[in-house]
């Protein structure tokens, strides 16, 4: 099942990111541009990381 449909980026392909070593959004794009174009995937890749919305709230102070 997709993810991101900007990018084209399976559930499989996140979890292996995450299995990478990838442990925030921004890993996550690094790794396979999921969560790079329109950002509507960014929620369900961050429950995939399992970090809810505070980790959400943090990217977003980070990036401002
Ligand atoms: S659906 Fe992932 S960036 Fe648009």
């Amino acid at each position: 099942m997709y993810v991101c449909i900007c990018r084209a980026v399976t559930e499989t392909v996140v979890q292996g990111c995450i299995a990478d070593g990838a442990r925030t959004v921004k890993d996550v794009v690094k790794r396979c541009e999921a969560g790079s174009g329109c950002g509507t995937c960014v929620g369900k890749i961050l429950a995939l990381l399992g970090t809810g919305a505070s980790e959400m709230s943090s990217s977003l102070q980070r990036s401002a």
